[in-house]
């Protein structure tokens, strides 16, 4: 499972990105207005010139003409850009124009396999269920990741499912038992996927033992 860096803070992504295991960016409306004041356009390419694989921004217009002309002027921004638009009706005609242009689309805003079944059919190159906000409101998440990607792999479609609203390190173990191609992470996240107290431990006490033994053969 690759693991992107779901934010449009460019230093959390440069940091990402330096450890070797971020490959991909997703960034929303609302993730970009955290930053401030920013000229979007130019947020976005900085983004796209720092990360080595796809980096999704959303449309914000609704109906299909909107959406369409949004995403053509988008995809002009960067060689690595991702399209997303919304699992509305409008939003899968949307991705069937743009998927038969080339632009590749990231179907956002999934929470049921029907919606994903139309993004898929329709082109898609990405489909992002959003986890943390089905499990919000008392429905399971990750279910429906792992259905997605079961139907994906049984009609063998290239659509790659992007477990996305991830909240917690476990979120995204069970993404990877579930089968998806990608989890979208919060940074905090990613810096929470590495922690453990017995690895710290661990490695306190190797220290430990070395210095010990180095001080009695008066090494040090
Ligand atoms: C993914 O593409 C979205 O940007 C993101 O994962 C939404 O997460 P949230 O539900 O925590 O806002």
């Amino acid at each position: 499972m690759k693991i992107f860096l779901d934010t449009a803070n460019i230093e959390h992504i440069r940091h990402g990105v330096g450890l070797g295991v971020i490959t991909g960016v997703t960034t929303n409306p609302s993730l970009v207005s955290r930053e401030g004041k920013v000229d979007y356009r130019k947020l976005v390419q900085d983004i796209c010139s720092v990360v080595p694989g796809p980096v999704s921004t959303e449309v914000l217009g609704q109906d299909v003409q909107t959406m369409v002309s949004e995403a053509r002027e988008i995809a002009k921004w960067a060689e690595n850009i991702v399209v997303k638009i919304p699992a509305s009706l409008e939003g899968v005609e949307a991705t069937s124009v743009l998927a038969r242009e080339g632009i590749q689309v990231n179907f956002t805003l999934c929470f049921t396999l029907n919606q994903a079944v139309l993004g898929a059919q329709a082109g898609a190159a990405f489909i992002s269920p959003f986890v943390g906000r089905l499990d919000d409101v008392g429905e399971d998440g990750m279910e429906v990741v792992a259905d997605i990607v079961e139907y994906l792999d049984y009609y063998q479609l290239r659509t790659q499912v992007i477990a996305a609203s991830i909240r917690h390190p476990q979120h995204c173990l069970m993404a990877a038992r579930a089968g998806a191609h990608i989890a979208t992470v919060p940074y905090q996240v990613l810096l929470q996927m590495i922690r453990h107290p017995l690895t710290d431990i661990g490695i306190e006490r190797f220290r430990d033992d070395w210095t010990k033994v180095m001080t009695r053969e008066g090494l040090v």
